[in-house]
């Protein structure tokens, strides 16, 4: 999912970050589908929760992800100010995975509920980074000379 763009490397700690993440998602969705350890899928969540909640703050920080992309173009504000919005939507989402895991029963029910869950995630948060990708292709490559 990499933004193949110059933007003089002004995304690629952005670009790495989203790489580090999928990569621990995936591992966790591996214990998950083996059904192996609920230490170890508590263990993964607490860390990916972690990187996640540090990457959302990098991103919202001043002159950070967010307000690149709307000063290169400002017209898509309101679509940056809806993915900050989706930031805690998911931190919520990380919260309640997090009770659930801490609440493990090692039952065939728990862990349905478990894969469930992280599945729901998995699938906000790679819409998020998607559309977040879309916006530096539209901020720094559709608008190519033509700052608004
Ligand atoms: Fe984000
Ligand atoms: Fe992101």
């Amino acid at each position: 999912m990499a933004i193949e763009l110059d933007t003089s490397g002004k995304f690629d700690p952005f670009v790495d970050e989203h790489e580090a993440l999928h990569e621990s998602l995936r591992k966790l969705r591996w214990v998950l589908d083996e059904c192996k350890s609920p230490r170890e899928a508590a263990q993964l969540l607490a860390e990916f929760s972690d990187h996640a909640r540090a990457h959302f703050v990098h991103e919202e920080q001043p002159d950070g992800f967010f307000d690149s992309v709307v000063d290169q173009a400002p017209r898509l504000k309101t679509r940056a100010d809806a993915l900050i919005q989706e930031h805690s939507v998911m931190s919520t989402k990380l919260v309640e995975l997090a009770e659930l895991a801490s609440d493990c029963t090692d039952s065939d029910e728990w862990w349905s509920a478990f894969r469930d869950g992280f599945e729901s995630f998995w699938q906000s948060f790679c819409q998020h980074e998607r559309l977040e990708n879309d916006l530096v292709q539209e901020a720094f490559h559709d608008d190519i000379g033509s700052k608004d």
